[in-house]
């Protein structure tokens, strides 16, 4: 679908989230100029939500999400409201809110850049031209599952997945694969939990409508390790919501920083773009943060949402280019590099995209 006006609910949130957000605005004041209409309307999730209203997201704003056209998310938490109970806490305004959407879908890319192959920890010949997707299931498994409780004496959870579930992020990740290098792991850990075994079994069977890719299982302890000891084997990685929530913040680290990680969630209706890292609460209001995994949102929102692929490009090849400039923030500096504030980082690209954005 190609949308001529746009309208996005934006959605800053806690910590680093406003700073970043501001950056990825920086980038859609651009595309607006260059004439796609996008309306934008900003509303408070997470801790600024229950600062303001005692609840970490509204029905008004889960509504207004639902009206959008798609949602950008900043990040959500902080210490600051750590000892409220679990229904309280500031995550709970991005869980509620992908459940009331169903955005069950979630794409994590984890693309190793060349020119950031000495920012990570990991060693250049290992993480070289690395490139995979982790598609994480979102709205069921243990974040989910009742019952759930918690007393002074036990506390419990409910790791429980319905066939449904799977079916439905299983195709979602054979598509995916379908359009890259064919080959699918799905990742469980089916030799412990009856969970895992009903994954399992589901994805198996799923397989069969998808002849053409390749598909194998690994353990999800064993995938933490492979990860490291060789990420190129894969491309894309099928996993539950817990498995897939930590296997991202892994894959992460092969690309340098957790600033790099964006990520879509998507539903049969709606979607929301949010990096894969969290509010950063140390760093925040230092202008320090990495932009660069919100601005890298908007643009795989012009390829999910509004299909508009060329758009998405040339955000993404804005993002390259001024980090091959030698620019960066300090979770990606490298020894002859440019360090430079968040908001100067989202200029460059910003202006980049400008400079690199065909006339419409
Ligand atoms: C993520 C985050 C969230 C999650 C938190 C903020 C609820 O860590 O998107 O990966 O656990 O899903
Ligand atoms: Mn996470």
């Amino acid at each position: 679908m190609t949308k001529d006006r746009i309208k996005l609910l934006i959605l800053p949130g806690d910590g680093i989230g406003p700073e970043i957000v501001e950056q990825a605005l920086k980038v859609i004041d651009i595309i607006k100029k260059n004439g796609i209409m996008i309306e934008t309307e900003t509303e408070l999730i997470g801790g600024a939500a229950i600062d303001q209203y005692g609840i970490p997201i509204t029905r008004e704003v889960i509504q207004k999400a639902d009206n959008a056209d798609a949602v950008i998310l900043g990040a959500v938490g902080g210490t600051k409201w750590e000892s409220l109970p679990a229904d309280l806490r500031p995550e709970q305004g991005l869980l509620s809110l992908r459940k009331a959407l169903n955005l069950y879908a979630n794409i994590r890319p984890v693309k190793v850049l060349d020119s950031l192959l000495d920012s990570s920890t990991l060693k250049k010949e290992i993480i070289k031209g690395v490139d995979f997707v982790v598609v994480r299931e979102l709205t069921g498994g243990i974040y989910f599952g009742e019952p759930r409780g918690i007393d002074d004496n036990k506390a419990f959870n409910t790791e429980i997945y319905f066939k449904n579930e799977i079916e439905r992020i299983a195709r979602i990740g054979f598509q995916i694969a379908r359009k890259r290098k064919k080959k699918l792991v799905s990742v469980d850990k089916a030799n412990v939990l009856e969970s895992s075994m009903l994954w399992r079994k589901v994805v198996a069977k799923i397989h069969k409508d998808y002849p053409d890719i390749q598909l194998s299982h690994q353990y999800v302890d064993n995938c933490a390790m492979q990860i490291i000891k060789n990420p190129r084997q894969f491309d894309v990685i099928l996993t539950n919501n817990i498995f897939g929530d930590i296997l991202s913040d892994e894959s992460a680290m092969l690309t340098g920083s957790i600033g790099m990680l964006a990520s879509a969630s998507l539903g049969p209706k709606n979607s929301l773009y949010e990096p894969v890292h969290g509010s950063a609460p140390d760093i925040a209001g230092k202008d320090i943060a990495n932009p660069c995994a919100e601005i890298l949102c908007i643009a795989m929102m012009f390829d999910y949402t509004f299909n508009r692929a060329e758009i998405s490009r040339t955000i993404k090849n804005a993002v390259e280019d001024v980090l091959n400039q030698g620019f960066r923030t300090p979770d990606i500096a490298q020894a002859n590099s440019h360090i430079i504030s968040t908001s100067k980082i989202g200029d460059k690209i910003a202006r980049r995209v400008k400079e690199l954005l065909p006339a419409e």
